[in-house]
């Protein structure tokens, strides 16, 4: 039988077959797992989002500055995840900080409108291409925003169905969440979505992603009321969407009197100043937005013609009040998450944070996609915006042309095969004071070059620690 052994002040008795890389993740991070036993005792799952759940612990973090943060261990680390991609700016921006700090000495919620609000809205009508002399409304999440997209959509068009696409990401709400579709669900895993009736799946056709043929039959067998996506892609940007996609997908909403929203949570003030449908030159009937909006500050809005965001309007002449849609929410619009989001669009609308983010991000990406050619792994980097950068082991550039539901499951299938890779290159780059949201790097202007340079070579030597565990062998 084993004794207990101490390995670096680390108990690993239980760890005695692990790795080079798990054994170094857990001797680093020691406090982080005596903080993760006891979260375990009061959330469900360990942790209070799922992405951030990680075995055997996730990292507890103290504090954050541009583009650094350090955990309770006192690992010092260059952060990509930004917030979930909230942190355009990088951590407790000096502008977006006085602001919010001001803001809160003189009030957290005044139970009253305020000024800030509005000008708060005025710099995303500036922004958003389909908010140019259009109306916002301010929610509290991106969850929020989607919700209150789609039902602006629905109370407009008096139909039912929404359109999104499987993998697309738009809040966790009964909805959007469901990647159900009675046609594919058998292929992918039989997913049956619990907690949610299936007459409310009912109501959503998930479909391949890019693929315009699937949207015309759904359109055309009738009752849609919108279709909803990531303009950027997938995830983030994880599986593009081609120009071409988006431009037919405008044309065929136009025409069949269905309201197109592009759900620019992660993309908007992001892919350009005015989001993706800037970059695209495609513009919806309404947009979605969060993160960035409010600065690193909860928050979200829903942006959009006069037409549609009407519906919560009192007092329209000629329309019972009995059809509008009401919005209450206590923290709607609250002046510390307005002072931050407006310091932060204010700093967007100088036009200065565009040119130094893209290219901080095409230089990480070239970066790694150098390591990985001349490492000989099978192996891509990419990103439909040029500040946030996947990595895929084993998948090349024409896996990520997916248009229907057989190019879908391949590209699936492909990255579940390589899910435990990715996340040893994850735990690696960690152990080397990189911290990637997973499979991806997303970028902030506080990123220098020496940051991307540091983080170049540390995947460069995340790739050999693999390498010489023998981990990549069926990727070279
Ligand atoms: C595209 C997209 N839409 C909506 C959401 C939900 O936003 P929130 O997490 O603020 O509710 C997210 C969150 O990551 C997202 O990526």
């Amino acid at each position: 039988m084993e004794k207990n052994c101490v390995h670096g002040g680390l108990n690993v008795n239980s760890e005695i077959n692990l790795g080079k890389i798990d054994r170094e993740y857990l001797e680093r991070h020691q406090k982080s797992k005596s903080f993760y036993e006891r979260a375990k005792k009061v959330f469900a799952r360990g942790v209070t989002h799922d992405s951030r759940y990680f075995e055997p612990t996730p990292i507890y973090c103290v504090k954050a500055k541009g583009s650094r943060k350090w955990d309770v261990d006192g690992n010092e680390y260059i952060d990509y995840w930004m917030g979930h991609g909230a942190l355009i700016l990088g951590h407790s921006h000096p502008i977006v900080t006085r602001a919010a700090v001001e803001q809160a000495r003189k009030g957290t919620h005044l139970g009253a409108s305020h000024e800030i609000e509005i000008q708060w809205a005025e710099k995303v009508t500036r922004l958003i291409p389909c908010a140019r002399g259009g109306i916002v409304e301010f929610t509290n999440s991106g969850t929020e925003a989607t919700m209150m997209a789609i039902r602006i959509a629905r109370a407009y068009t008096g139909k039912t169905k929404i359109i999104k696409f499987l993998s697309h990401f738009h809040g966790w709400f009964d909805y959007t969440i469901v990647d159900y579709n009675p046609d594919y669900s058998h292929i992918l895993h039989g997913y049956y979505p619990v907690g949610i009736p299936l007459e409310i799946c009912r109501y959503t056709a998930a479909l391949p992603p890019n693929d315009i043929e699937s949207v015309e039959k759904t359109i055309e067998e009738g009752d849609v009321a919108c279709v909803i996506l990531e303009p950027g892609g997938a995830s983030m940007g994880l599986i593009p969407t081609p120009k071409k996609f988006l431009e037919d997908l405008r044309k065929i909403t136009r025409e069949n009197g269905v309201i197109l929203i592009f759900d620019e949570v992660v993309t908007g003030f992001r892919d350009a100043p005015g989001g993706a449908q800037e970059r695209y030159g495609v513009i919806p009937d309404m947009s979605t937005l969060g993160k960035i909006l409010a600065g690193g500050y909860p928050g979200g809005a829903v942006a959009g013609r006069k037409e549609y965001m009407s519906m919560l309007e009192f007092n329209v002449e000629g329309r019972s009040d009995f059809r509008r849609i009401s919005h209450p929410g206590t923290f709607n619009a609250n002046p510390l998450s307005a002072a931050a989001g407006n310091a932060c669009l204010g700093l967007i609308l100088d036009g200065k944070v565009h040119p130094t983010i893209n290219r901080r991000g095409e230089d990480l990406k070239r970066g790694i996609n150098d390591v990985i050619e001349d490492s000989g792994v099978n192996g891509l980097a990419w990103g439909t915006t040029d500040s946030i950068i996947y990595i895929g082991i084993g998948i090349s550039e024409v896996d990520l042309e997916v248009s229907n539901i057989e190019s879908f499951i391949k590209f699936q299938k492909k990255r579940e095969r390589s899910q435990k890779i990715l996340r040893m290159i994850e735990k690696a780059l960690i152990n080397g004071g990189i911290h990637p949201m997973g499979s991806r790097f997303i970028l902030s202007i506080a990123h220098n070059k020496r940051d991307i340079e540091i983080t170049i070579e540390k995947f460069n030597e995340a790739l050999g620690n693999l390498r010489s565990e023998g981990l990549l062998k069926d990727y070279l």
